[in-house]
Parts: C-alpha cells; sequence; structure tokens
C-alpha cells in the first residue's frame, strides 16, 4: 500500500462517526432507496443514507438503467454506493467507474441479498459459501478505488456456516473501513428474529465501525439496539417504509427525550404527496414513476380509517393529479369530516 493511500481525504466518511451522536443509517433497499426517499429521510434525521445495490456486471456493461440508479443529489450526502457481483475483477472495474463518475462519500460491498437470481450467480449472500472469495473481492476493491470501502452482510450462509465473528474479522482484514451486520443467514431469509447478540460480538471483536441493522420499528427499538449491542450506528429498513419520520423517533429516543407520535393523517398525506412529486421528477418516464410509487402509497396509508379501500382506488391511479384528488376527497370525507 503506498503512502498516497493514507493522505487521501475522505472527509465525508470520517465525518460519519466522528460525531459525538450515533448515527442512523436508511438501509439500501432495491426499489425504494432511490434518490427522492433517500432526501427525504435525510430531511427527517437519517445521518447517512446508502443506495439501492447495484450490479458490478451491468455497471461496467455500461447499462443505462443501472447507471440510473447512481444519480444523486449533493444534498443526500454522505452518501454510499453499493454494488454487488462475484468477480474480484469485475467488482474492482465497478468500484474505480463509480468512483470516478459519481464520488459518493464510500462504496459499500453487499454480502447480504438472498435472492435466488443473485446468489445462483455467487452474488449478495450467495458469497458467503466462500470466505476467500469476500476476502479477494474485498482486497480487488479497496485496491481499485481511494474511496473508503465498507460491506453489509448476514451471519452466514446458513445454519452450519453462522460465523458474524469470523467472517467479520476476514471482512475487517480485508480492508473494510466499516462492516453492517444483519443478523439473519440467508436461510434465514426474513424469517425469525434478526439475533442482535451476534452485533453485540461483533462490535466486541472488531476495531472498525459495527453498524446493527434488523428488526427495528419503533424509535424505541433503535435505542434498545445501541444499549444491548453498543453497535457505532443503526440502520434501518422495513421500518421506514411509509414513516421517514422513524428517524426524528429514534434520535429522540437515544437522546432521552419524548419521542414524537407518528404525524396525523393529513400531515402523512402531505409527506407521501412531496415524495410522489420528486419521484415524478425524478424518475424519466411518469408512468412508471406512477406505478413504482404504488408500495409507497400502500404504506403511508396503512392504518388509517378507510384505508383499505382508499388503497383500492389508489393503486389504479395512473397521473400524480389522481393521487391527490383521492387524497384531498378521502381526507374530507373520513378525516376531517368536512365532507359530504
Ligand atoms: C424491499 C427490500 C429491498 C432490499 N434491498 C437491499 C439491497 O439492495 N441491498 C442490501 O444490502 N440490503 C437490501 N435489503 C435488506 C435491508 O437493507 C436490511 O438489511 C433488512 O431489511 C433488515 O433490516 P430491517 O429489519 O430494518 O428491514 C432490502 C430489504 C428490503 C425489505
Amino acid at each position: 500500500m503506498g503512502w498516497g493511500y493514507y493522505f487521501v481525504m475522505t472527509p465525508g466518511f470520517d465525518s460519519i462517526f466522528r460525531s459525538r451522536m450515533i448515527p442512523l443509517f436508511l438501509a439500501p433497499q432495491a426499489g425504494i432507496s432511490e434518490s427522492p426517499f433517500r432526501r427525504l429521510c435525510r430531511e427527517y434525521g437519517a445521518d447517512v443514507v446508502v443506495s439501492e445495490f447495484v450490479s458490478a456486471d451491468g455497471l461496467c456493461r455500461g447499462s443505462e438503467k443501472t447507471h440510473e440508479y447512481l444519480r444523486f443529489h449533493d444534498d443526500e450526502r454522505p452518501i454510499g454506493i453499493q454494488i454487488f457481483g462475484a468477480d474480484p475483477a469485475v467488482m474492482a472495474d465497478a468500484a474505480a467507474l463509480v468512483g470516478e463518475a459519481y464520488a459518493p462519500d464510500f462504496i459499500d460491498i453487499n454480502f447480504g441479498c438472498p435472492v435466488k437470481k443473485v446468489v445462483k450467480r455467487n452474488g449478495g449472500s450467495g458469497c458467503l459459501r466462500d470466505l476467500r472469495l469476500v476476502e479477494d473481492i474485498i482486497r480487488a476493491v479497496v485496491g481499485a478505488t481511494s474511496l473508503p470501502v465498507t460491506v453489509k452482510t448476514r451471519s452466514g450462509f446458513d445454519e452450519r456456516s453462522r460465523d458474524p465473528v469470523g467472517i467479520g474479522l476476514r471482512i475487517q482484514e480485508s480492508g473494510a473501513r466499516m462492516v453492517t451486520l444483519h443478523p439473519r443467514t440467508r436461510a434465514d431469509l426474513f424469517g425469525g428474529r434478526a439475533r442482535w447478540e451476534e452485533i453485540r460480538a461483533l462490535v466486541e471483536a472488531l476495531h472498525i465501525p459495527v453498524v446493527g441493522n434488523g428488526d427495528i420499528r419503533t424509535g424505541a427499538d433503535a435505542l434498545r439496539m445501541k444499549a444491548t449491542t453498543g453497535c457505532h450506528g443503526i440502520m434501518m429498513a422495513r421500518g421506514t417504509h411509509g414513516a421517514p419520520w422513524i428517524f426524528t423517533q429514534a434520535r429522540a429516543a437515544l437522546e432521552g427525550k419524548p419521542i414524537p407520535p407518528d404525524p396525523e393523517v393529513p400531515e402523512r398525506f402531505r409527506i407521501c404527496l412531496r415524495h410522489a412529486r420528486n419521484a415524478m421528477e425524478f424518475g424519466g418516464d411518469p408512468d412508471r414513476a406512477v406505478v413504482e410509487f404504488r408500495k409507497h402509497l400502500g404504506w403511508y396509508t396503512k392504518g388509517i380509517p378507510g384505508g383499505r379501500a382508499l388503497r383500492e382506488r389508489l393503486f389504479r391511479v395512473k397521473t400524480l393529479e389522481e393521487m391527490e384528488t383521492l387524497l384531498a376527497g378521502h381526507l374530507e370525507s373520513h378525516i376531517t369530516g368536512t365532507g359530504p
């Protein structure tokens, strides 16, 4: 490793753990952690965001769709771009390309994705079947970019190979600057509970920062994660769906302040529509953007009076204006009681 390496400035990444406050991360989530949602979560208190995973093969092939995933605004920083793949040389090329073309604050490697199509080609958690490959990928990526390289992993491929500390030590020795653990195996998928005790064991074993992830659904859960694991950062995925304000709630809990309640329905709808408008502006094709926004509509309207009937209608909308009309009508008829 040359001297130059030590003098490379990485202020965005370095700032993450410099603050006295434990940083809150928006998790990488395919189809969800896109730029408009990342910006919204930053506004509500996410300290760091990570892109959805992008294929190293796709990047190197110059796939337009893959490159579309990578656009971000400066106000999202610090931001990590996450890549996945099973070939160290291709991962290295992809990292170099991401660094040069997009200059994120760090590059995150995905060893967690359990999706069959990815695992079959040894990508994502598929790599966990061959820890030498994990090391080779990390070393190749670290050697190809001056950006900090981080890793997100599960606890193993299956119960037999479950070894979060062994995996974490190899990740650290290979040059990663931070590791996020989702303490389930690939075989677990999303079943059972995330074993937070494995996060604690990793914190005790490593000297790089460990970010805890898995099953945080409320602000109080975030405080419990910090207290029981001693993790250096907290990452949330499903708990953010239709609820970007969970970051504000988590921050309050961590600071020992009263946790603010969920916003009332009119405020929720305002947030939803702002998110939708940004998504329409960001996505190139408005028809596709509306269809892709449907999942968010489902989440923002969960648990509200008359929600089920509203969702049935929302899932058929074709434009942003239809969305606005339906939500305004619902407020009048079900929420504020001013309708007919
Ligand atoms: C819809 C969805 C998409 C996801 N996509 C990714 C991804 O692209 N990269 C990744 O590392 N993890 C991905 N994950 C996993 C999450 O980042 C996180 O590790 C997992 O959901 C556990 O955290 P949670 O309990 O807070 O949801 C995804 C999860 C969900 C639900």
